[in-house]
């Protein structure tokens, strides 16, 4: 197995699930007055201990690392930004660049200001301009440090947990116009921030980090399921997708499983043996060829933003890394442009209404690397694998 030359390997992470008492974000305000089940706390300390993840990355041997900047952080009032934090950043990507990791940098990962919630979050139509204001601060703080852009994070999974399931703030289930309005919201911040990109640093490469699991009939052979699949799959995942098309300079993909959906019942459930991962997430390596060949035909290249599993005893990751590389390897032989791929996560960290206790980490919360951590590293020097190494973790 052999990947093209500069590929990136790395890791992802996000602001609010490693950096620690994000306070002025929604999320802090509602885990501390218990809306959400579990506080986020000091996370990693990743605010306090980035040089150690640094160090960790370097460890593994990886040469590349998304992480995402704190927009409630950078201004924690409305208008009023923090230079502090801001310089913060700033010195955590030169130690990056210095180190020879390539930062991929996302704007917007879940979490808002406080003041922003207050005023409708993403529902008002003034979340667009405050955005940009926000963007345009951290662009002209970093651009020079920054080629690979990632503006907002999986907009269809933040719509659906914020107003359709209604788990994650503002918790407003049912809300179908908060749903159409934020993925509205979220397409035009995404090309007005792309614009100030491509001013700032004409060789700036922007996407957003696109979750698809790919949706699939629960019964193959109904009609019925067919059809929901379908229709699921349009409304759902391509949409954004086709909306922000002109202003994506390659597409990030976060891809994890498939959904099986059927009638009467929508079921994430597939029947037959499949292995799972601690989450209940059926491992469908599969499933990762199939997207890279669709999201192949519009023509960019392709970055895997976010691929990883929760295993606290690290006995699947390892079969698991392999299993996706070797789908990967089969896209970019059928033509797929893709440059690249961020392991999710690089350490234990804050998964959302979850809590702790997910473990998706290549290492622990006090930076212990796993075994699967090792043989992702020697992929990575390596950009690829020899035989050997692919039948000791073969499993597709
Ligand atoms: C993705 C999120 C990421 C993490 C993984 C497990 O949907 O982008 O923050 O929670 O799932």
């Amino acid at each position: 197995m052999s990947f093209p030359d500069g590929f990136l390997w790395g890791a992802a992470t996000a602001a609010h699930q490693i950096e620690g008492n994000n306070v002025h974000s929604d999320w802090w305000q509602a885990e501390q007055t218990g809306r959400l089940p579990h506080p986020s706390g000091s996370a990693c300390d990743s605010w306090n201990r980035w040089r150690d993840d640094i160090r960790l990355l370097s460890e593994i041997g990886l040469n590349a690392y998304r992480l995402s900047i704190e927009w409630a952080r950078v201004e924690p009032y409305a208008g009023r930004f923090d230079r502090v934090a801001l310089d913060r950043y700033r010195a955590q990507l030169e130690a990056l660049r210095r180190a020879g990791i390539e930062p991929l940098v996302t704007l917007h990962h879940f979490t808002n200001p406080r003041w922003l919630a207050e005023r409708g979050g993403w529902s008002n139509p003034d979340v667009v301009p405050r955005f940009v204001e926000y963007a345009g601060r951290v662009i002209d703080q970093v651009k020079d440090l920054v080629r690979w852009w990632v503006t907002i994070n999986e907009p269809s999974i933040l719509a659906f947990k914020s107003y359709i399931e209604g788990a994650w703030p503002p918790q407003e289930p049912g809300n179908l116009r908060g749903y159409v309005r934020l993925l509205r919201h979220a397409a035009r911040g995404h090309v007005r921030v792309s614009r100030l990109l491509r001013r700032a640093r004409p060789d700036a490469m922007v996407s957003m980090a696109f979750a698809i699991w790919p949706l699939q009939a629960l019964r193959p052979w109904s009609p019925i399921d067919q059809a929901m699949a379908f229709v699921g799959d349009w409304l759902w995942q391509g949409r954004v997708i086709r909306r922000t098309l002109p202003a994506l300079d390659w597409i990030g993909l976060n891809y994890y499983s498939r959904t099986l959906v059927g009638w009467p019942r929508p079921s994430t459930t597939p029947p037959g043996s499949r292995e799972r991962t601690d989450f209940g997430w059926e491992i469908y390596p599969e499933g990762l060829y199939a997207v890279l060949r669709r999201l192949g035909r519009f023509k960019k290249p392709v970055l895997i933003t976010e691929n990883g599993i929760a295993d606290a005893d690290d006995d699947q990751r390892p079969a698991y890394i392999v299993a996706h590389a070797r789908q990967m390897q089969r896209a970019i032989e059928d033509g797929v442009d893709l440059r690249g791929y961020m392991h999710w996560s690089l350490l234990d960290n804050f998964e959302w209404a979850e809590g702790y206790e997910q473990h998706f980490g290549l290492a622990t919360r006090d930076r212990v690397l796993r075994p699967s951590a090792r043989l992702y590293g020697r992929i990575a020097r390596a950009n690829g694998a020899a035989d050997d190494l692919l039948g000791t973790f073969s499993v597709t």
